[in-house]
């Protein structure tokens, strides 16, 4: 007998930035992400005004994209096919407000996303709605220097507000920002931020991240008054930081990595910064700069569910020398775990850490989780005939559920898990579309050459039998 609720959210996620293309179609403004290219060049360093380093590129992943914009249909059609019963996805902002700082908003966008809201809602498939994902209007960053200006909290909330009013009748469950935490890791792709070298970079993020924290805060209360039934989620790029060894000073070290990233959380789930964020922010020279009625704010306001990404555990040391030698990771960088096997992109694969975390998370919070991101990246081959054998990412996703059902099984509520990707997209982090997540395939390559025609991977039959058995049948 499965231990899932009967109404368990199976799914798949994407973002609006990685899979619509049309960039620049029905009066969409230009997002972060527009203006940053495929490979090695997408580094920040290389694209960074403030530097005056503006450039032009070849290409650019993101303007063409898989094209969700005029394929949604098709594609939505295929994700009933698997029996999705939720497909988490975001809602552009620069296509409802193509500058962040209008008044009124674009009906053409808008118009966009009620299409998709009806295509779904013929399948019988719930939108999970990230508000804002990576997606801050590129206007907002150039003119007003993105999170960091107090301004954008009023311009998030004057998009937020025209969604909630009018999608609050289809969507129950709603992401005020993704991975909250990766402010600290892509400034750039998280707040908008171009930090110069000679600024306190640490000054600058946690900023942004407050006027984040009070943005989130602030959207509760709107959807809340707008209608009481919605549910808002916080967003965390979760994975829990493991000590290099058994040494004191390593358990030390990871306690601290780890209170990097639940430093937000523990803002948006319990209502307020925490006993160690004091001594943090002095280490780090961070002085926030808080309006009178922010920590009310804070307070009256904390989200509903904990949604959270995980793709790897990460491991920290508590000396300084050993962690020069940390590899890549989803833009976090951890040590080697002798004990796990990585993917080509090095992301190490660790399934019993996703019960560790949703242990974790659960302990600390006590409120409903929602696993909204997970899945391997990885390189696929297209047979002579077509097919797609993709037996490591079944294997990754089976062992991965079998893990979640062991944190629920241990007590732990969860509301769904909607898997990363669920067709290729563009890589947030690389641009590249050869690190494919998708039980659909995708027909196009790192240089946007292809036919974007769609087929299935192995893995989309495995899930469907997964959706199917409600996650009784795991067996590859
Ligand atoms: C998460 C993001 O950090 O990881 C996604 O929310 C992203 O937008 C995903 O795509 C996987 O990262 P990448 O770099 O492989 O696309």
């Amino acid at each position: 007998m499965t231990i899932l609720n009967k109404d368990f959210l199976w799914g798949g996620a994407i973002a609006a930035n990685q899979v619509e293309g049309a960039y620049n179609k029905d009066g969409k403004g230009l997002s972060l992400v527009d203006l940053l290219p495929a490979g090695e060049a997408r580094k920040e360093p290389l694209f960074n005004p403030v530097k005056g380093l503006k450039q032009d590129f070849d290409f650019y992943p993101s303007h063409e994209s898989i094209d969700f914009y005029h394929q949604y249909e098709s594609d939505i059609k295929l994700f009933a096919e698997m029996g999705f019963k939720a497909l988490r996805f975001s809602i552009s902002w620069p296509r409802i407000f193509p500058n962040g700082d209008e008044s009124l908003p674009n009906e053409a966008g808008l118009a966009f996303y009620d299409k998709v809201f009806d295509t779904l809602e013929h399948y019988g498939i719930e939108p999970i709605i990230t508000i804002n994902h990576f997606d801050t209007p590129y206007y907002l960053a150039e003119h007003y220097g993105g999170w960091y200006n107090r301004k954008t909290v009023d311009y998030f909330l004057n998009y937020a507000t025209v969604l909630f009013k009018r999608y609050s009748h289809r969507v129950k469950y709603w992401i005020t920002h993704n991975e909250i935490n990766m402010i600290l890791h892509i400034p750039y792709i998280g707040g908008g931020l171009m930090i110069k070298d000679t600024d306190n970079k640490n000054q600058i993020m946690y900023q942004a991240a407050h006027h984040q924290l009070i943005a989130s805060s602030l959207a509760t209360k709107i959807a809340k008054d707008i209608d009481p039934t919605n549910q808002i989620g916080c967003m965390l790029a979760a994975g829990e930081v493991y000590p290099n060894s058994n040494h004191p000073d390593d358990v030390m070290a990871a306690l601290s990595k780890n209170r990097e990233q639940y430093i937000f959380i523990d803002v948006q789930a319990r209502g307020e910064y925490p006993a160690y964020s004091d001594r943090m922010f002095n280490d780090l020279g961070v002085t926030l700069q808080k309006e009178i009625g922010d920590d009310e704010i804070l307070k009256q306001y904390p989200v509903d569910y904990i949604s959270f990404s995980y793709y790897s555990s990460r491991l920290e040391s508590g000396d300084p020398e050993i962690n020069k030698n940390k590899a890549a990771g989803n833009a976090f960088a951890s040590l080697k775990n002798p004990h796990l096997e990585a993917s080509n992109w090095g992301w190490q694969i660790d399934p019993v850490g996703l019960r560790v975390t949703m242990n974790q998370i659960y302990d600390r919070y006590q409120k409903p989780l929602f696993i909204v991101e997970n899945g391997l990246g990885e390189i696929d081959e297209v047979e002579t005939d077509g097919t797609i054998h993709d037996t490591y990412r079944i294997k990754y996703l089976s062992e991965h559920l079998a893990q979640m059902i062991e944190a629920v099984k241990d007590g732990v509520p969860l509301i769904g898990y909607t898997s990363w990707g669920c067709i290729d997209i563009v890589s947030a982090g690389s641009g590249e579309m050869k690190k494919r997540y998708g039980f659909i395939y995708v027909d196009r390559d790192n240089h946007g050459q292809g036919t974007l025609k769609r087929s299935r991977k192995d893995s989309f039959y495995w899930y469907q039998k997964v959706i199917q058995s409600n996650g009784e049948n795991l067996t590859y």
